[in-house]
Order: C-alpha cells, then structure tokens, then sequence
C-alpha cells in the first residue's frame, strides 16, 4: 500500500486557517446574535467577528486563485453526462450501502479525488454559500452607504437575512462535512491527507 499526494501545501494552510477563521466567526456570530455575552463580550465579539471576516474574504480570493493557477481546479471539473448516475451511485452509498459494509463505490485517484457529492458540495458552498456571506458580511458593515429600504423593505433587515441564513447553512455544512470526511477508506484517511497531503492505501503508487 502507498500514497497519492492530493493536498499541495498551500490548499492545507488555506484549508486549515479558512477552518480557524470560520469557527471564529461562527463562535463571535452566535455570541453577538443571541446576547451571550458570556460566551465571548460584545466589545470582543465585534472587532474580532469583522477582522475575521475581512481576512476570510483575502483567503476567499486565495482558494479561487489557487485553483485557477495552482492545479488543484482540474478536481472541480464536472461531467455532466456522468453526473447524475454518479451522483445517485454516491447517495445510495452514504444512505445504504456504508451500513451494510458494501464497497466505496468511488475510487480517489490522482485526476479525480473527490466524489461527484463532494465535488457538488464544495462549489456549491466555495462558489455558492460563501461570496453570498462575504458579500452580505461587507454589506452589514457599511450599511450606512446602503438605501434605506430595497423594494419597501428595509435594506439592512434583507442584508442581515441573507447574512443569517447562508451562515447557518454553512454551519450545516460543516457537520455534514465533518462527518463525510469520516466515511473514507478508514475513519482517519481523509484527515491524515489534509494534514499531511498524502492519501494513503492505493495500490498504484506514486510514493516508493
Ligand atoms: C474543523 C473543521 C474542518 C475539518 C475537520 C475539515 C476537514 C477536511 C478534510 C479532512 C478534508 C479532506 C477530505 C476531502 O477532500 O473531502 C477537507 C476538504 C475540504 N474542506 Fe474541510 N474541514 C473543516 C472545515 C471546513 C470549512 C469551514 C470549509 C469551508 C467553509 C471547508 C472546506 C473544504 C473544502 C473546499 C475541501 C476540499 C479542498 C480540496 O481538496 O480542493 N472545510 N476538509
């Protein structure tokens, strides 16, 4: 058994801070929405919540560079024509077949390390959920340059909407992710690759 080394070094320190830097927003966010103050102080929450965001949104721009220049975008390519059969062979997969012990119907290779699922879900949320919060982010934080209202509604309510709902479906994301990294050839071999940059056990080696 070897290794493929999937995570170039730049995508881990991208990943792994993004990480840090989400969490961060997600702690300060609730704190400040739901008043627990407790949890971090307002004066806190405030400076360290808008500092995480602006630099959120250099590592945003990082992570579109990177896969446009650092060869790390060929993984986000998709074909449409096999999509829907690999997106249905997957789901069955994550709903059926990991109970019953049934082989991973997808196999990581240098060309292709994410499933057609996982595939969806990163551009989805990468190029989807989050130019929608850093956008909503820098919104919120220079509402006074806004019109006061959008349509008859008040510009800042539609901004904080927009704010709150993609936040909480990227956390939503984050448990699924957390758990879906779990679900690799063993529980650990998807994170060990994230932190090391090699994926273990091919049989077609590219590490002696
Ligand atoms: C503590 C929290 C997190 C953990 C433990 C974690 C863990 C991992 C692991 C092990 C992988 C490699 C497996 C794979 O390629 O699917 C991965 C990939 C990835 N994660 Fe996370 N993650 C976390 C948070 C996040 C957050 C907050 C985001 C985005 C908002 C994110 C976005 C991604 C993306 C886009 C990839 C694929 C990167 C690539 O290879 O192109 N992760 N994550």
């Amino acid at each position: 058994m070897s290794a493929l080394y999937l995570y170039p070094a730049w995508l881990r320190l991208w990943h792994w801070l993004n990480a840090l830097l989400f969490l961060t927003l997600l702690v300060t966010g609730l704190s400040m929405h739901y008043s627990l103050h407790w949890l971090v102080p307002f004066e806190v929450a405030v400076p360290v919540h808008n500092t995480a965001g602006m630099l959120l949104t250099g590592f945003w721009l990082a992570f579109v560079a990177g896969n446009l220049w650092g060869g790390n975008g060929k993984h986000y390519r998709i074909d449409l024509r096999t999509l829907p059969h690999d997106l249905m062979v997957q789901t069955r997969y994550y709903l059926h077949g990991i109970f019953v012990g049934a082989p991973h119907p997808f196999h990581v290779s240098a060309e292709n390390k994410l499933n057609a699922l996982q595939t969806l879900s990163y551009i989805g949320v990468m190029f989807g959920l989050m130019p929608i919060l850093i956008l909503s982010g820098w919104s919120f934080l220079f509402s006074t340059a806004l019109p006061d209202t959008l349509f008859g509604v008040g510009t800042v309510w539609i901004v904080a909407m927009v704010h709150l709902t993609t936040s909480w479906m990227l956390a939503l994301f984050l448990i699924v992710h957390i758990y879906i990294i779990t679900t690799g050839e063993t529980p650990t071999t998807n994170l060990k690759a994230m932190i090391s940059g090699w994926h273990e056990g091919h049989e077609d080696a590219s590490k002696p």
